[in-house]
């Protein structure tokens, strides 16, 4: 074969393959007439390329971008530089119908388009070659990609979520059985009292007899003590009678009796106190009387309580309520001790007011104090757990999220009245009767 023949094979190869790659290839002289229109482009815009030949491009295609094409076209005879346009910055440039209708998604064909300089001879840029490739098939994997990203953040985000309440849960769980832990430890303490306790109010019982007899005996001494003839004998009696003051001490004596018989009695209902506070043995539900329970409660925070606030009461007449007792005056215990920390010291002493009611099928307490009150803030994140508006080491922020929870299982509901520099209502809801059995 001779060069001339070889040249002229590989020219007709080229034209051959111009003709049926699969990238759409045309090309423009200066003033956009369509000078080269392949396979491609003719199958893909319905036009031939006997058609196209000769044609002005914006001519055929009045949906071209126009301004936009000529003056890229223009920058690329002018500098003789590639120029492209990107699927993702300009979906496409033809309007071609999506070339996967299967896969589908998108309707029209996504393009890259690069703009080539041609020059003939070395000489000026004198036609501009447009390659059209086909990113459809990119485009609607990226669009996947994206959406499954969007969903991956989506699920991070929910399980950031899951994450803060499972640590919620966990904080909550601590605490109570940090409550737990504190309530046996009240109620082994008040069992451990309750033995000496006894016995010391029964000896008392037989001290209080006893010191009455002497007494009884000592008086009558005393009666005969004028008729004793010994006058060394006498003069001793009426010097000890008036050291000892035997006067004052037979009436002090019944006076301090009786006051280490109240003292008992205190103790004794404090023990009760802590062992109804902390329902020994008794974490189920049950019928319980929530004055009571709120009583017991009181008497256990009572220290934190009287130098602080008085306490009004104001109880209804309730009925038995099925709850978990000792839960419900952790609640009880919460609210009262809130209630406190929010008094205005500095106004003397506070008020609390401790109310309880009865409405069809529902009972409620309520815990009201004429403190400081809460911003709308507050009120909004009271509920959370850890959220506190007291300094470290006063406030856990654990006490409200506790006691929500703690009701919500009674399937119950709380609410809330409060006041800037007025102070705060809780009032605590639970049905009497739970639908059904559940811990
Ligand atoms: N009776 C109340 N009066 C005013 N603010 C209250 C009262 N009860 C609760 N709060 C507000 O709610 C916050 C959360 O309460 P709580 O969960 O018991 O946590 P803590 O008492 O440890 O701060 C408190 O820090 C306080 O700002
Ligand atoms: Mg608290």
């Amino acid at each position: 074969m001779t060069a001339a023949a070889q040249v002229g094979e590989t020219r007709a190869l080229l034209e051959s393959l111009v003709e049926r790659i699969d990238v759409g290839i045309f090309a423009v002289d200066r003033s956009a007439t369509v000078v080269l229109w392949n396979t491609f482009m003719a199958i893909h815009s319905g036009k031939s390329s006997a058609a196209m030949l000769g044609q002005n491009l914006f001519a055929m295609f009045p949906e071209l971008p126009r301004a936009w094409l000529e003056k890229k076209l223009e920058s690329v005879f002018i500098l003789g530089n590639n120029a492209f346009t990107l699927w993702n910055l300009r979906p496409y440039l033809f309007r071609f119908a999506n070339s996967r209708p299967i896969t589908g998604g998108l309707a029209e064909m996504r393009q890259n388009v690069t703009f080539l300089p041609i020059r003939f001879a070395g000489g000026e840029v004198a036609l501009v070659c447009g390659t059209v490739f086909d990113y459809t098939d990119t485009a609607i994997a990226q669009h996947k990609l994206h959406d499954a990203i969007g969903a991956l953040h989506q699920e991070k985000d929910a399980q950031a979520q899951l994450i803060v309440k499972l640590e919620a849960a966990q904080n909550q769980l601590l605490q109570a059985e940090k409550m737990a832990s504190i309530g046996q430890l009240a109620a082994g303490i008040a069992h451990e009292i309750n033995n000496p306790v006894g016995f010391v109010n029964s000896n008392l019982q037989t001290l209080k007899k006893y010191c009455q007899q002497m007494l009884q005996l000592i008086m009558t001494y005393q009666g005969a003590a004028t008729q004793i003839g010994d006058v060394e004998l006498r003069e001793k009696i009426s010097a000890l009678t008036q050291t000892m003051d035997i006067d004052f001490l037979q009436e002090d004596l019944p006076d301090l009796i009786k006051e280490s018989e109240d003292g008992l009695l205190r103790i004794k209902k404090i023990v009760e106190d802590l062992k109804d506070f902390s329902h020994v043995n008794k974490s189920d539900w049950q019928y319980a009387d929530l004055n009571a329970g709120l009583d017991s409660t009181l008497n256990v925070v009572w220290n934190e309580v009287k130098y602080k606030a008085t306490v009004a009461k104001n109880y209804g007449v309730l009925p038995a309520v099925e709850c978990l007792a000792a839960q419900l005056n952790q609640v009880f215990l919460n609210l009262i001790v809130n209630a406190v920390q929010a008094l205005d010291e500095s106004k003397g002493m506070g008020t609390i007011t401790l109310a309880t009611g009865h409405q069809d099928e529902w009972v409620w307490v309520e815990v009201q104090d004429n403190g400081l009150g809460m911003s709308a803030e507050t009120k909004k994140r009271l509920f959370e757990p850890f959220f506190t508006t007291k300094p470290v080491g006063k406030g856990t922020g654990l006490g409200m999220s506790v006691s929500y929870n703690i009701v919500q299982k009674h399937h119950g509901r709380i609410e809330l009245d409060s006041l800037p520099g007025e102070g705060t209502r809780f009032r605590v809801w639970v049905p009497v009767k739970q639908a059904k059995m559940v811990d």
